[in-house]
């Protein structure tokens, strides 16, 4: 079959990476793809912010399967454009996107159908976040309704922070239009868990779950970013947790989007805080997590495409996935400055010692490829992923291979996995 991936990041790169073991897939395509990518699929161009622009390339291909992998073309109705024209393609519709493209969506979705989330407001004015500041205590979060990359949510110390940080998301200097609607959440505590589950639009099937580290420093300081590593692990939930998860969350929220018209299909990312209450949602993603995807998939042992095809088809069961009992890391490396400024150009040196070390796979997400050579063209550059039957030699062997890739203002974090080896 001819399969269609759509992005250019380190989770395209593991999903083209994963697919091209399919002995069903016969030819693969990426748009736009990465200078890594070129290297397993055929990189084809494409504007991922038209609709006209995928559309015109699926036309041109026709691909038996389209797997979309960021955020904004689902958004922009992608998967309604082709399913109109009777084109297979893995996500969730506009109207179910906006799990992830509207947190106040989310968060007054979660309330009316029971599912635990942190108590929260949503304001549409400076007045309004003074107002409801007093029901909250400090830290309190405030993050802009829409897509922001992970950029978009301040953990504030003060109020008066609270207050100015609310202040710029709604002036539209922050973010543009996914400011101009703020929400304030009560700040939770605990550990971080990316529990992924595939659907039907009526069942699920859950994937192994994963923990990513979100803030760009070392024992989680500095800002978020969209990911700076992530790891999996066979323990990382129990099943009796897994089971919980499945009925008190994905459950409920793949029947709530069908009794509201919004059918979800695709894979659906519940972002949760493990808190001494129990779970917690603190957002939805209706795709991939990226890194999550690179330590996830390097520990699926079944075929990929079986499985996005239950879910178009609508025949999503547990049986569709079988997982490697080994542990999985991806560290990211990032380019100085990231979240905020970088240059980008900077020649990449060493990754064939990297992916020589056993167990290590090197996804790309920032690069392209000159003459044979490699460049770093984003933020976030390479997710240096690695699987082995316990998480301390993965992890040892994520940082060999890290040690080995070096690049003009090069920045990793060292503690990847470290509080799961810690415990
Ligand atoms: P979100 O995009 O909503 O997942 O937020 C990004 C990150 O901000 C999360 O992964 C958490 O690290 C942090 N965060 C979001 N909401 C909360 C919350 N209510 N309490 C504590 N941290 C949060
Ligand atoms: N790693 C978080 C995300 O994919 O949004």
């Amino acid at each position: 079959m001819k399969v269609l991936v759509l992005g250019n990041g380190g989770r395209e790169h593991a999903l083209v990476w994963k697919l091209r073991q399919s002995p069903r897939v016969s030819q693969l395509y990426c748009a736009p793809g990465n200078g890594g990518i070129a290297d397993d699929a055929e990189c084809v161009a494409a504007d991922l912010k038209s609709l006209e622009s995928i559309t015109a390339l699926a036309a041109r291909l026709q691909p038996d399967l389209t797997v979309v992998g960021p955020e904004l073309p689902l958004t922009l109705g992608v998967v309604d454009e082709f399913a109109r024209r009777g084109w297979p393609a893995f996500g969730p519709t506009r109207a179910a996107a906006q799990l992830e493209s509207s947190k106040s969506f989310a968060k007054e979705f979660l309330q009316r159908h029971h599912i635990p989330t942190a108590p929260f407001a949503i304001c549409d004015s400076i007045e309004q976040v003074r107002s409801s500041l007093g029901h909250f205590h400090v830290p309190v979060v405030v993050k802009a309704d829409g897509l922001a990359a992970g950029k978009g949510v301040v953990i504030a110390k003060s109020k008066e922070e609270a207050a100015s940080v609310a202040a710029e998301m709604l002036s539209g200097k922050m973010l543009g239009e996914a400011g101009a609607r703020v929400v304030l959440e009560e700040c939770l505590k605990g550990d971080e868990l990316s529990f992924l589950v595939f659907s039907d639009g009526e069942r699920v099937a859950p994937l192994v779950a994963a923990q990513d580290h979100k803030r760009v420093g070392d024992g989680d300081t500095g800002p978020n970013t969209g990911g700076m590593g992530a790891y999996s692990t066979a323990d990382i939930v129990d099943d009796r947790m897994r089971d919980w998860l499945v009925h008190h969350i994905a459950r409920p929220v793949v029947a709530g989007m069908k009794a509201e018209s919004a059918e979800f299909k695709g894979v659906l990312y519940c972002g949760l805080m493990m808190t001494a209450r129990g779970p917690m949602v603190l957002e939805f993603n209706c795709r991939f997590g990226d890194p999550e995807t690179q330590p996830i998939l390097m520990r699926l042992e079944s075929d990929l495409t079986d499985a996005l095809e239950a879910s178009i088809e609508g025949r999503v069961s547990e049986g569709d996935f079988k997982w490697s009992q080994d542990a999985s890391v991806c560290v990211v490396m990032s380019s100085g400055g990231y979240p905020g400024t970088y240059e980008v150009g900077k020649r990449i040196d060493g990754l064939e010692e990297a992916a020589a070390i056993s167990g290590v796979k090197v996804f790309h997400a920032g690069t392209s490829k000159r003459d044979g050579v490699y460049y770093t063209a984003g933020g976030r550059v390479l997710g240096v992923t690695a699987r082995a039957a316990d998480l301390e030699t993965a992890v040892a062997r994520a940082y060999e291979a890290c040690g080995k890739i070096s690049f003009d203002g090069a920045h990793y974090r060292k503690d990847i996995a470290g509080r799961a080896l810690k415990k």
